[in-house]
């Protein structure tokens, strides 16, 4: 424990007020300086685009704590540019990149005694978010914007970390073909919570969604894009216009053919097809790795490496993926940004 009452070691993916944010407004066409307040809640018009339309978007990324006390972001330059596929989507102003990372630098700095100590696998969670504001009734584009960064210090966010969990497959959809499953816009997720309720009443720690056309291929789950690992040792993740260009993943792909000389592939990921893969997971910023013990689907649950035990090629993926974040193994170029 700490004079902050925060037990680091035990921390799960929850709301901890710190102590500021970054709050900036886009109106008449450009963006003021921003500043840091200490209000956590904001004050809208009753007719906001985003509390009607769900015009608005949002991104996470985490500040690591190194052995040395130092802090860094791992690619944050990829979460602003994501941010901005976002903002075209639903027709909303650019965000500089520039402008999105001295936001999160800001707030680490800001709220520099919750990032968590190195060694406890917690780390400081920045949420920037870009909401429509003003009046606006009608349907169209709002007319001005509020993006602001918060931040929490968080642990795991599928209960047990580095244990596998099960997911079971969701009826519902996500994401329609042509629709904004690219994108990460909170409608998205509004539609998926359902699926979510319905997979933890039924014991699972998250649902599984499949492509909204056919419905017989893997998209994503839960909030995280999937990734196999086949029998001769390939790493396999899903490709398809409706899957959220997950940053884990792609690291992942780079990690696993750089640093394990592994084949890579994004391709069709078949849920019948499943016996193909020795190991999978999940990955993500909130859910790094987490190992996927088995995926039920109607009556039939199919286990991959174990339901209880990690599989050795996940979790060497995964040792080099937070040794990288954590500044324990080396970086490809471009990958760690000092704060
Ligand atoms: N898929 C969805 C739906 C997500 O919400 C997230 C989380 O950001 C991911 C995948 C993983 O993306 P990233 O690795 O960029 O955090
Ligand atoms: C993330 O991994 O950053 C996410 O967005 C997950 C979130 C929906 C909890």
């Amino acid at each position: 424990m700490n004079n902050l009452n925060i037990d680091w070691n035990n921390l799960g993916f929850n709301y901890i007020k710190t102590d500021y944010r970054y709050i900036s407004i886009w109106e008449n066409g450009e963006w003021d300086n921003g500043k840091l307040v200490t209000d956590n809640t904001l004050s809208i018009e009753e007719g906001a685009p985003a509390l009607h339309y769900g015009q608005q978007c949002f991104e996470g990324l985490k500040a690591y704590r190194t052995k040395d006390g130092s802090i860094q972001l791992f690619r944050p330059n990829k979460n602003a540019e994501r941010m901005n596929q976002s903002c075209d989507r639903l027709l909303m102003p650019h965000i500089p990149v520039e402008k999105f990372i001295d936001a999160c630098v800001q707030v680490i700095k800001a709220n520099e005694k919750f990032v968590p100590p190195y060694g406890t696998g917690a780390t400081l969670y920045l949420r920037p978010f870009l909401i429509g504001v003003g009046d606006n009734i009608g349907l169209k584009p709002a007319s001005k914007f509020i993006f602001s960064v918060f931040c929490i210090p968080v642990g795991p966010y599928f209960k047990g970390g580095m244990k596998p969990v099960n997911f079971l497959v969701s009826d519902y959809d996500r994401a329609a073909p042509n629709g904004t499953g690219a994108a990460k816009v909170g409608g998205n997720y509004a539609g998926s919570l359902i699926a979510q309720k319905k997979a933890k009443a039924n014991g699972f720690a998250d649902a599984i969604f499949l492509d909204p056309a056919t419905h017989t291929k893997i998209e994503e789950v839960g909030s995280a894009n999937f990734f196999g690992i086949t029998k001769d040792n390939k790493f396999i993740t899903p490709l398809s216009p409706s899957i959220l260009p997950s940053i884990t993943k792609y690291s992942l792909l780079e990690i696993a053919k750089d640093y394990f000389n592994m084949e890579v592939s994004e391709e069709d990921v078949f849920i019948n097809d499943l016996d193909r893969f020795s190991e999978a997971g999940a990955c993500g910023t909130a859910a790094v790795i987490t190992p996927i013990g088995g995926i039920q689907m109607g009556e039939k649950l199919h286990v991959f490496y174990s339901e209880t035990e990690v599989g050795p090629i996940t979790k060497k993926l995964y040792d080099t993926l937070i040794g990288i974040q954590f500044g324990d193994v080396k970086a490809p170029e471009g990958w760690i940004y000092k704060v």
